[in-house]
């Protein structure tokens, strides 16, 4: 089964993102994380930003909103030309509206769901999505530490996808570096964002490297 590695900028430096993002071009995707300072309480970057980072991005972008009313403010990421939006189930009025609209635009749709949020209402849905992401950690920051206690919800879905033959990819996001991207791996997550596991490494291809190998030798898809 394919494993894939999406470096997230958050931990990559503001004023030099272009030798960073050369910097993890052996990666699958970058994963560009929009903060709106009212979904979390933090800030990075909006349209602007990610226009001029899918511009000399080497490689494509997976954009991922912590933003209130991604319904108003995703499809713009798409029209910017990112491989795939994903926005949080929590902050959307009508998920199933707004990732037809994506898939319209012509990127791929991800849904988003914290900790503490259910996985099941979402389970009849699938083929909505071409994403779902569970969330190893309470958005908004950065090298924070992985919540093991998210992993019976990434089973129930990887289950849920198996059975329904679909082609979603399941993402995980927070705290994941080469000691808990296997444990996630036998979860059934096949798509892995690491932002400081990566950006707190001096060499970014070796560390891309690293948690590829220890996904897939982990993977039982
Ligand atoms: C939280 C952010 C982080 C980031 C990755 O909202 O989404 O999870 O992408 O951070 P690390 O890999 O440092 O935990």
């Amino acid at each position: 089964m394919a494993v894939r590695i999406n470096p997230s900028i958050l931990s990559a430096d503001f004023v030099n993102l272009e030798p960073d993002l050369h910097a993890i071009a052996s990666a699958d995707f970058v994963h560009v994380d929009v903060m709106d300072n009212h979904f979390v309480p933090n800030l990075t970057f909006g349209p602007e930003v990610g226009g001029r980072i899918q511009d000399v991005s080497p490689i494509p972008l997976d954009v991922r909103l912590m933003v209130d009313d991604p319904d108003r403010w995703a499809p713009g990421y798409a029209v910017l030309g990112a491989f795939s939006v994903t926005f949080h189930a929590e902050a959307a009025a009508d998920a199933v509206a707004l990732a037809r609209k994506l898939r319209d635009i012509g990127s791929r749709a991800g849904i988003a769901v914290k900790p503490g949020t259910a996985i099941e209402p979402f389970l009849d849905l699938l083929s909505e999505f071409d994403q779902v992401l569970v969330m190893t950690v309470e958005p908004g920051f950065g090298g924070q530490s992985f919540m093991h206690e998210t992993m019976p919800k990434l089973t129930v879905l990887s289950d849920a996808v198996s059975r329904s033959g679909l082609d979603v990819w399941l993402q995980v996001d927070g705290g994941i570096n080469q000691d808990t991207i296997g444990i996630a791996a036998e979860a059934g997550a096949n798509t892995f964002v690491a932002g400081s596991s990566v950006f707190g490494s001096v060499d970014r291809a070796a560390q891309i490297d690293v948690l590829r190998a220890a996904a897939a030798s982990h993977s039982h898809q």
